[in-house]
């Protein structure tokens, strides 16, 4: 007799295989059957899976200290990754405040924005401006600024005020435009927002450089986050960069904003940072945020839990960056992402459902479409994403489905590929030819 899962799965219905081992891009499930990890867990996994150094690093240096109670001690481990994350990231930032989940990044990033203003006097600037077709985290907060319409739905009565504005979505523009005649104005729609709201409400702008799961892979134009900069600067507002999901190396830049050479206020981090060895996020703050605390009464920060600075999180998100730095990680995914993108590329020439293939590095994202010349996304119910990631998983691949409903509830299916940074050119070739497998027989059937 099977005895039922005392665990609640995301859906009750189901059963889930249970995995028991990883080794580099594969995972293996309990029966022996082997998966290619094309999506890194959830963009997680960046220096592979069972790496063999962290565990006997926790086993030699745990014994020191696990747990210190963050509001009244540091640890060497907090201190020397705080060091660490600096020394990657872009000139200007200089304090991290370190959490568990990408979602509590987030609301630290939030926390931190507001009371920027409070200890500066400006004690109205309170909303947050995020985009549609944004993902921020789970928390009721963070789902108040991500724009991801069916996972809101359900939560609606307890979500906070938060304006949302167009994302840069170049091949569905919400404005109906074409670069570059457009004039970047999806950029512009940011100032539109501010003057409507009033900006002496508003405390800050938060975006993903390059979009994650809610619309894989896009990377706006040269200008936008430069005209960003400037509106955020314009109105006195801080720009929080959400870099969860896209940071850490995952586009062939430590820092994904890094490409567009403009300094953000806040980053945010997590995943990659511990590559799934231990929860750990982390808020970045640059010299004007740390300033304004420094020269307020009391320099406080309200905020903080019982995880905060995690010493064993930190211990390993250290040991993380220093497999990172010693496989030159940092520079693989610009590498490897190249040949990624280019497969991509021929598989888009071979199928007429692909109307997109995008991304930077190794956070690579494609789209469908049911006619090539109008960008027609499929009708719901043909399931595409669901079907396209169910038939590369019985191929051994396992890739993620992108959030279809986040274009304004009448999206484009999209598929996303964001392995671990020591994936091979032959693991990205079984990837691509499971796709292009799995593509051609669902194409026929529809
Ligand atoms: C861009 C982005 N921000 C925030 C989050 C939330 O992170 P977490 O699930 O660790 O709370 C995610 C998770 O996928 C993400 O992709």
């Amino acid at each position: 007799m099977t005895v039922e899962s005392g665990v609640f799965y995301r859906n009750v219905r189901s059963s889930l295989e249970t995995i028991v081992r990883g080794e580099g891009v594969y995972l293996y499930d309990q029966a022996g059957r082997q998966y290619l990890d094309a999506v890194g867990g959830t963009s997680v996994v960046s220096i592979g899976h069972g790496v063999t150094e962290i565990y006997e690093a926790v086993g030699r240096h745990a014994a020191e200290i696990t747990y210190a109670f963050n509001g009244s001690f540091t640890t060497r481990w907090q201190e020397e990754l705080a060091q660490a994350i600096l020394s990657m990231a872009p000139a200007g930032m200089r304090k991290v405040y370190f959490m568990c989940s990408g979602s509590e990044a987030n609301e630290t990033a939030v926390k931190m924005a507001r009371q920027y203003h409070l200890h500066r006097g400006k004690a109205t600037k309170h909303k947050i401006i995020a985009r549609w077709q944004g993902y921020h985290g789970i928390t009721l907060g963070m789902l108040s600024l991500s724009g991801r319409p069916s996972w809101r739905q359900p939560f609606d009565p307890y979500l906070f005020e938060s304006p949302h504005i167009v994302p840069p979505y170049c091949f569905r523009c919400p404005l109906g435009k074409t670069y570059p005649d457009c004039g970047v104005a999806c950029a512009d729609e940011l100032e539109r927002c501010i003057l409507q709201e009033g900006a002496d409400t508003i405390a800050a702008f938060i975006a993903e450089p390059v979009i994650g799961t809610s619309a894989t892979g896009i990377v706006p134009v040269p200008e936008y986050y430069k005209k960003v900069r400037e509106i955020c600067d314009r109105h006195d507002i801080l720009f929080i960069a959400d870099e969860v999901l896209c940071g850490y190396g995952r586009t062939g830049y430590p820092f994904a904003i890094q490409a567009w050479g403009v300094l953000p206020d806040i980053i945010t981090m997590g995943k990659a940072i511990s590559s799934g060895y231990a929860p750990l996020s982390a808020t970045l703050a640059a010299d004007k945020v740390v300033d304004a605390f420094a020269r307020s009464a009391s320099g406080e920060f309200t905020h903080g839990s019982t995880h905060s600075g995690n010493a064993l999180s930190c211990f390993v998100g250290l040991q993380v960056h220093h497999y990172m730095k010693q496989h030159n990680l940092f520079d693989r995914p610009a590498q490897i992402g190249a040949y990624l993108h280019e497969r991509l590329g021929g598989l888009a020439a071979k199928h007429e459902i692909i109307g997109d293939t995008r991304g930077r590095g190794l956070l690579a994202g494609v789209e469908f479409v049911a006619d090539r010349k109008t960008r027609r996304p499929w009708p719901t119910e043909t399931k595409l994403t669901e079907r396209i990631v169910a038939g590369a998983r019985k191929r051994g691949v396992m890739i993620i489905p992108g959030i279809k409903d986040s274009n304004y509830g009448q999206g484009g299916d999209h598929v996303q590929i964001t392995p671990p940074f020591v994936i091979s050119q032959s693991e990205v070739d079984i990837i691509v030819d499971v796709l292009d497998e799995t593509i051609g027989e669902i194409a026929a059937s529809l």
